[in-house]
């Protein structure tokens, strides 16, 4: 596991860009402090005054204590609004740069990750470290400047009552860092317990459906309850240490408190020390309080922080490498040429694809048959550059596809997945996603070569009608259809479509097809089907088994030639004579 960020001075990387801000920040923390500090003093002198039965003196010490607290009140203002400002631009930037980075992850990363895991880096964790980068840094800010100024002021009053008070407060910071090595270690298995209930619930109500269908809600719920339970026992455990923070502090502030009564009082009786000098150092302590109180709680917001920003950083040290930024492309009019050299694919399991060799002609087509898991949808990742080729080479239009030309190859890509994923926006803005300039005229021509203009008319919002999360309101034939129009609409010069008509009526289908004849030359085709009578839309057709080419040539050859793809066309042939037969 790489960690990029993890030494102490982690925040300082955040931080660092905007020290200007922090400066100001610090400006008034100091404002806030030096005032503060003050405060007590004069209500000493006040108060020593009064000792003295100086009564215009004393008033006018008061007036000078009020101006003190003022401007300490409006330096306290400054510092919330400066630190806490700061704190959430830094949340911010990390979220967006964070977000900026997943979206130029390579396929491969995706397919590691887990949703629920990186929705909860983005927002819990990225939480967590402004916690740390907001009210953490300004109660660390703030107690570190008031100490100094507090203490000399102590010292200056009584050098040996100042250090019999404070003897309390460095078993308090000793209790404070045991605290916090027990805190952080808590805090990483709670980050991890919640990103798994976070990746648990998102699959358990993504899969919902099935969930329901198979009866699975006890099982679903006992997975929930045991992760909740020891989250629950997690944060409680957190929480008992955190508790323990807020009295140890009381204590050692009671403690001081005696001290200075015991020992204060012991010097005042004995002259050593004025009544107005044991009142200030009861203002000190006051003062001193409440900043050394939140250090704990601040050292605590930084234990989760650094826990989170490992987390965070993990996401960065991925080792895929980026994918080029987005550019303005002018592509070349004519359809993508594709090459194929011995190329292999091979997952951890041994399965895969290849070694394969085939050639495509600009405007050829080509429809991939074979059985299911034979590597239909591999093959045509792999053309379409999101999956990398182990060995061989992919050759488009004569050049090896490389990552700095994905982009470029991209741009000329009609991709239609298996599983057809649309937005939930309106049908109109699911269509038009390749190309936002298309025409109503245009969606309206793309919706009828998929045979979807139909539906539209029907629909009450027609193509203003808006999809629900992941186009739900759609049948699947309907959402298939949709992602089919979507690729046909860029004009691109490379369609592939895996199994992309796979839930379409039979009838419904042949029209498609015929419609989409019009489209060939055009543009350079590769579909992945189960179908006969689909992949003989093509000019060529290939036959996998086990990720491997079994079959290759016309369909009108392969029909003749005693083999899978004629065993296959005799039983599909039969299976539609049957249905006619049936219908009839
Ligand atoms: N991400 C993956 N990790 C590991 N193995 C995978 C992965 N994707 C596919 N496979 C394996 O590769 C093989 C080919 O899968 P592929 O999805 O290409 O099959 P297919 O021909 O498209 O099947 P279908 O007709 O069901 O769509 C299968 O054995 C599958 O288990
Ligand atoms: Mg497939």
């Amino acid at each position: 596991m790489t960690q990029t960020r993890s030494t102490a001075l982690w925040w300082w990387k955040l931080v660092a860009p905007h020290r200007g801000t922090l400066v100001a920040g610090l400006g008034a923390t100091i404002l806030c402090s030096l005032s503060a500090a003050w405060v007590p003093y004069w209500a000493g002198r006040a108060v020593h005054a009064l000792e003295l039965a100086d009564y215009g003196r004393s008033r006018k010490l008061l007036v000078v204590m009020l101006a003190f607290t003022l401007v300490a009140g409006l330096g306290r203002y400054l510092m919330r609004n400066i630190l806490i400002g700061l704190s959430r631009t830094i949340e911010k930037e990390q979220r967006e740069e964070l977000f900026g980075f997943l979206l130029t992850r390579p396929f491969a990363f995706f397919e590691r990750q887990r949703v629920g895991d990186l929705m909860s880096r983005i927002g819990d964790d990225v939480g967590s470290v402004r916690m740390a980068t907001g009210p953490g840094l300004m109660s660390f800010l703030q107690a570190f400047s008031l100490l100094p100024v507090t203490l000399g002021l102590m010292i200056h009053g009584s050098p040996r009552l100042t250090l019999a008070v404070m003897a309390p407060f460095a078993l308090l910071g000793l209790g404070f860092y045991v605290i916090g090595k027990a805190s952080h270690r808590i805090q990483q298995k709670l980050q991890l317990v919640t990103s798994e209930l976070n990746t648990f619930s998102h699959e358990t109500i993504s899969g919902e459906k099935v969930v329901q269908a198979f009866g699975l809600e006890n099982q679903r719920i006992a997975g929930f309850l045991e992760l909740s339970r020891r989250q629950a026992g997690l944060s409680i455990r957190q929480s008992a240490i955190f508790s323990s923070y807020g009295p140890l502090a009381m204590l050692m502030g009671g403690l001081a408190a005696l001290v200075l009564v015991a020992f204060g009082g012991g010097l005042v009786l004995s002259r050593a020390l004025t009544l107005g000098d044991l009142t200030a150092f009861t203002g000190y302590l006051a003062a001193l309080s409440w900043p050394v109180m939140s250090l704990g709680w601040a050292a605590n917001l930084f234990q989760r922080a650094r826990a989170g920003q490992e987390r965070i950083d993990q996401v960065f040290a991925s080792p895929e490498s980026s994918l080029p930024e987005p550019a303005v492309i002018h592509l070349s009019e004519h359809p993508t040429a594709l090459r194929l050299e011995g190329l292999t694919h091979r997952f951890e399991t041994g399965r895969g694809l290849g070694p394969l060799d085939l050639d495509i002609p600009s405007g050829g087509s080509l429809a991939i048959v074979g059985s299911i898991g034979s590597g239909k949808t591999v093959l045509l990742q792999v053309m379409a550059g999101l999956r990398e080729a182990h060995s061989g080479r992919l050759l488009v239009d004569g050049e090896p596809l490389q990552q700095a030309g994905l982009r470029r190859h991209w741009a000329g890509i009609g991709w239609v997945p298996q599983e057809a994923f649309l937005f939930s926006t309106t049908l109109k803005e699911n269509l038009a996603m390749g190309r936002p300039e298309a025409t109503e005229t245009e969606l309206w021509e793309v919706a009828r070569v998929v045979c979807l203009d139909d539906l539209i008319k029907r629909l009450p919002a027609g193509m203003d009608t808006v999809v629900g999360e992941r186009g739900v309101a759609l049948s699947g034939g309907e959402r298939q259809r949709t992602a089919l129009a979507r690729a046909l609409l860029r004009s691109p010069r490379l369609m592939l479509l895996d199994d992309a008509l796979s839930a379409v009526d039979s009838e419904t289908e042949s029209r498609i097809l015929d419609n989409l004849r019009a489209f060939l030359g055009r543009s350079t085709l590769v579909l992945a089907t189960h179908r006969v009578f689909v992949a003989e839309l093509c000019d060529q057709v290939l036959v996998l088994e086990e990720g491997q080419p079994i079959e290759y040539g016309s369909p009108a050859e392969l029909a003749l030639r005693p083999g899978p793809f004629a065993h296959l066309k005799r039983l599909q042939s039969l299976e539609r004579e049957l249905v006619k037969g049936a219908a009839g």
